[in-house]
């Protein structure tokens, strides 16, 4: 039995220590809303924070996180500034990258609460999106930021 404190709270789950954070996740802890996509850290689906900086949850061992704090996209609020912003710029098309981006989009603005557009390329970078959501991620991390939206349409 291992013991994670995940958006908050004590959970529990029996596995192995080398079993990967991502499944404790789905298959034991019923958290979702993180993804698996390419399962070797590749694409950034499954990015959770682990104390505040995003990494990939597909490889990282259960047994490296005990004592951190885990954030998975269920644990941000839904009036955090990056999910509001998400909603308002219309950034999912299909959506299943969506949870990793908004998680690394968190992460970057806590640390950068004034991105420019370098920041936020470099930021997002291990992120991948199959439908080429780019251009309204960095206008919605913009908008979370503080800017004005930018004009013209929502769907570029
Ligand atoms: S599923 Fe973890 S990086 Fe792709
Ligand atoms: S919204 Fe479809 S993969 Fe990103």
């Amino acid at each position: 039995m291992i013991d994670l404190n995940v958006n908050g709270s004590r959970l529990q789950a029996e596995v192995g220590k080398d079993t990967p954070l991502l499944w404790v996740l789905r298959d034991h802890l019923k958290l979702t809303g993180t993804k698996f996509g390419c399962g070797e850290g590749l694409c950034g689906a499954c990015t959770v924070l682990i104390d505040g900086k995003p990494q990939r949850a597909c490889i990282t061992p259960v047994g490296d996180v005990l004592g951190a704090t885990i954030t998975t996209i269920e644990g941000i609020p839904e009036n955090h500034p990056v999910k509001q912003a998400w909603l308002a710029q219309e950034v999912s098309q299909c959506g299943y990258c969506q949870p990793g981006q908004v998680v690394s989009a968190v992460a970057l603005l806590a640390q950068k609460p004034k991105p420019n557009d370098a920041d936020i390329d470099r930021a997002m970078s291990g992120n991948l999106c199959r439908c080429g959501t780019y251009g309204r991620i960095r206008r919605a991390i913009h908008v979370a930021s503080g800017k004005p939206a930018a004009k013209g349409g929502k769907k570029s």
